[in-house]
């Protein structure tokens, strides 16, 4: 049992002084103004701290194989990482090959991620249509905890969905309970675009950015929330990085529809200068998809989430090292994607976003934690302080300062994206299931701990737009 005394409590509703008692079975037993500490119940001092809901992680790939080699940091340090940083549960993709089945692809990630410190749930990736296909979704619906499946419109030639197969999928989901999530960009006109900057020798990093300009976000936006409208059932776009892609979003949303946006830390903080230099490790630690992009993105970025018309933050944590990124040496179009940050993303967005007034802590709290948790259905499990939650939870700083550093870091990964970065707002302490994981710069994370999440699936009422 722990005794969490004398903070400040702050949820996605509001904040009040209370102390909560996590019970043995790791979960919140109490809450009150002031609580007895029972004997034999260990005492965390809360005093001059915010009390909030541990963050949840909505997308990441721990290990994930991905163009020709694996993510480097695995369930258990990543979720590690993750508890470092405040983040007290993730959502990961399973991301079937073409020989398997949904099910056994699943099952394979369920034992890859045994190994995980925090609760992790898995969306499932679509990536083509058959009949197995349609009767695997019921079973992983119904018998396996997933409400939420994935579509890349984008890396043609592996992992990208045509239209039919998605239209295929999101209604087949929608029938089940489920949600569709997607990563909005145009592959064929990325495949295009790259095939071009080739072939005038432009082999460098920095045409990465220019193989996938702001339009194609915001056209495979605009046609993923599209094609849900004419079926009239809801979707999700992950790690939303232009202006063309929140108006896409906010215009639906003003229709009726319903429809959700994620944003990265990272594509608040880095504009298209970090592909500028000739330090080719240095520019390819910053390949990943959709790019970086100039500051007025940026500002449409944090207008929707200040707004509401954005709703969760995620990092896309997906590293690869030095070696990794060598791969594309002599073609940017083979550096695998991806960037780090489970470990970050709590303190950019409060350092960012609440210490400069954009966002409040109440919707700090929302965007971090309690929005992904609505959305994807394990609410109020995760994502609040109330009695019978899980007692994941983060005492957080607002006041301390942390410069980030590879030499302090706990991703598995040679580089940080935010190296030298100085920020406001520090996971103190992290509570995960009712005990102390991280305590003040120990990591106290245990291999094999975090539990599996299932996930229910709920009535996704078919709403078409105006
Ligand atoms: O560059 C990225 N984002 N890599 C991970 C895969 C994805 O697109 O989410
Ligand atoms: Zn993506
Ligand atoms: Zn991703
Ligand atoms: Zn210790």
């Amino acid at each position: 049992m722990l005794h969490v005394k004398g903070g400040t409590l702050v949820t996605a509703e509001g904040s009040k002084r209370a102390d909560i008692l996590c019970g043995p079975d790791g979960k919140i037993a109490h809450v009150a103004n002031t609580i007895e500490t029972p004997t034999g119940c260990d005492v965390v001092d809360a005093t001059g701290l915010l009390v909030m809901p541990g963050g949840i992680a909505p997308h990441t790939h721990m290990e994930m194989p991905f163009m020709g080699t694996i993510a480097s940091d695995d369930f258990y340090t990543g979720t590690a990482a993750g508890l470092a940083g405040g983040t007290t549960s993730i959502i990961d993709f399973v991301i079937p090959d073409s020989r398997t089945s949904l099910v056994d692809a699943w099952k394979a990630w369920r034992q890859k991620a045994q190994k995980s410190a925090a609760d992790y749930g898995f969306h499932v990736a679509i990536t083509h249509w058959n009949d197995q296909i349609y009767h695997d979704m019921k079973t992983l619906v119904e018998q396996c905890g997933v409400n939420s499946f994935k579509h890349f419109m984008a890396y043609k030639n592996a992992l990208m969905v045509e239209d039919e197969a998605f239209l295929h999928s999101m209604r087949r989901a929608a029938e089940l309970g489920a949600i569709c999530t997607v990563h909005a960009e145009n592959g064929d006109a990325v495949a295009y675009l790259q095939q071009d900057l080739l072939s005038e020798g432009r082999t460098g990093p920095e045409a990465h950015p220019v193989s996938r300009p702001p339009a194609v976000e915001g056209e495979a936006a605009h046609r993923a929330i599209t094609l849900a409208g004419l079926l009239g059932v809801p979707i999700y776009i992950v790690h939303v990085s232009t202006q063309e892609g929140v108006k896409a979003i906010s215009e639906a949303r003003l229709r009726g529809q319903e429809v959700y946006g994620e944003v990265l830390p990272q594509h608040l903080v880095f504009d298209e200068s970090v592909y500028e230099g000739s330090d080719w490790l240095k520019v390819a630690q910053y390949v990943m998809s959709p790019p970086f992009r100039p500051k007025h993105h940026q500002a449409a970025l944090w207008g929707g989430m200040m707004s509401g018309q954005l709703q969760t933050t995620a990092t896309d944590h997906c590293c690869f090292c030095a070696s990794q990124k060598e791969m594309g040496k002599t073609d940017f179009t083979r550096i695998p994607n991806g960037t780090p940050g489970i470990e970050d993303r709590m303190s950019v967005l409060w350092h960012y976003g609440v210490k400069t007034g954009k966002l409040t802590p109440q919707q700090f709290v929302a965007l971090t934690s309690t929005n992904t948790a609505q959305i994807f259905n394990i609410y109020p499990q995760k994502g609040s302080l109330s009695i019978g939650a899980d007692a994941d939870i983060v005492l957080w700083d607002p006041d301390a300062e942390r410069t980030i550093s590879a030499t302090t870091y706990h991703q598995n990964v040679d580089y940080n994206i935010y190296e030298g970065m100085t920020v406001t707002g520090v996971a103190k302490k992290t509570i995960s299931k009712g005990h102390l994981v991280w305590n003040e710069g120990d990591l106290h994370a245990v291999r094999g701990a975090g539990q599996y999440i299932a996930r229910q699936p709920k009535n996704r009422n078919v709403r078409k737009p105006f």
